[in-house]
């Protein structure tokens, strides 16, 4: 079965289900058409246009390890890229979890978790995508997409967040059952592999060049003869 609420407008639907999550059947999703306080990763603030987009969170409630945080996310990376690859060609999928296309973000994932200790108890995974938004604010114009702007195609966001509220489940649900073989579909279309990159390790900047992930997410990063895996953060590809 599949729950899907459907709230006019709000602040976040990632903070919909936080604040409703103990009521909520385990892989409820919420939609909504417009966010007032969008969240992205890192503090900082997700905005789009009412009606134009698609703002859509599921709700895991499974006791999970904090450190599989990463791997669901990146799992949900693939199930997106999959589910927007039937409009759009060319996405890539920008580690941890971006979607973009000729390098311009379509679709940003924030996942947080609910903790008990060191177990998380529930985890809500939110999912931003640019559906027929063609005009962004001057700071974001150069480096944001949606799919009406790659395709011309006015799609409405509604029934496409359902859909994609139906695949999350699934895929996600064989993602627990340790079946679903996202590193593969990663590794396939991984933004910048055996390309240069920038990347934080702790306060410090390094460069080198991907070389894949790990099966725990981590992505990992030559420079010069030392590999690095690295758990989080931000890459972002040098081109000369
Ligand atoms: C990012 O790229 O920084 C992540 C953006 C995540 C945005 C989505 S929209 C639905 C859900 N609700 C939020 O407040 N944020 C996520």
């Amino acid at each position: 079965m599949l729950n899907v609420y459907y709230v006019k407008e709000l602040p976040s639907t990632n903070d919909y289900l936080k604040d409703h999550y103990k009521n909520l059947p385990n892989f409820s999703s919420c939609i909504t058409s417009f966010q007032t306080r969008g969240k992205g990763r890192m503090g900082r603030s997700w905005v789009g246009n009412k009606d134009e987009n698609i703002a859509l969170s599921i709700l895991i409630k499974e006791k999970i390890n904090v450190d599989m945080i990463e791997q669901i996310t990146l799992a949900v990376a693939c199930t997106v890229h999959k589910f927007l690859s039937c409009f759009v060609n060319d996405i890539k999928i920008k580690w941890p979890n971006d979607l973009l296309v000729n390098n311009k973000k379509i679709c940003g994932i924030l996942t947080e978790g609910i903790s008990l200790g060191d177990k998380v108890e529930a985890i809500i995974i939110g999912i931003g995508i640019n559906v027929r938004q063609k005009n962004f604010t001057m700071d974001l114009q150069d480096t944001t997409t949606s799919i009406s702007k790659e395709t011309n195609r006015n799609l409405f966001p509604m029934p496409l967040a359902i859909e994609l509220a139906g695949k999350l489940q699934m895929d996600i649900k064989l993602f627990l059952d340790n079946k679903l073989d996202y590193l593969t579909y990663m590794k396939n279309n991984l933004y910048g592999l055996g390309e240069l990159v920038s990347f934080y390790e702790g306060l410090n900047i390094h460069q080198g060049i991907i070389e894949g992930i790990l099966t725990d997410g981590r992505i990992i990063i030559r420079e010069n003869q030392t590999k690095k895996y690295i758990r989080s953060g931000e890459i972002k590809i040098i081109r000369k």
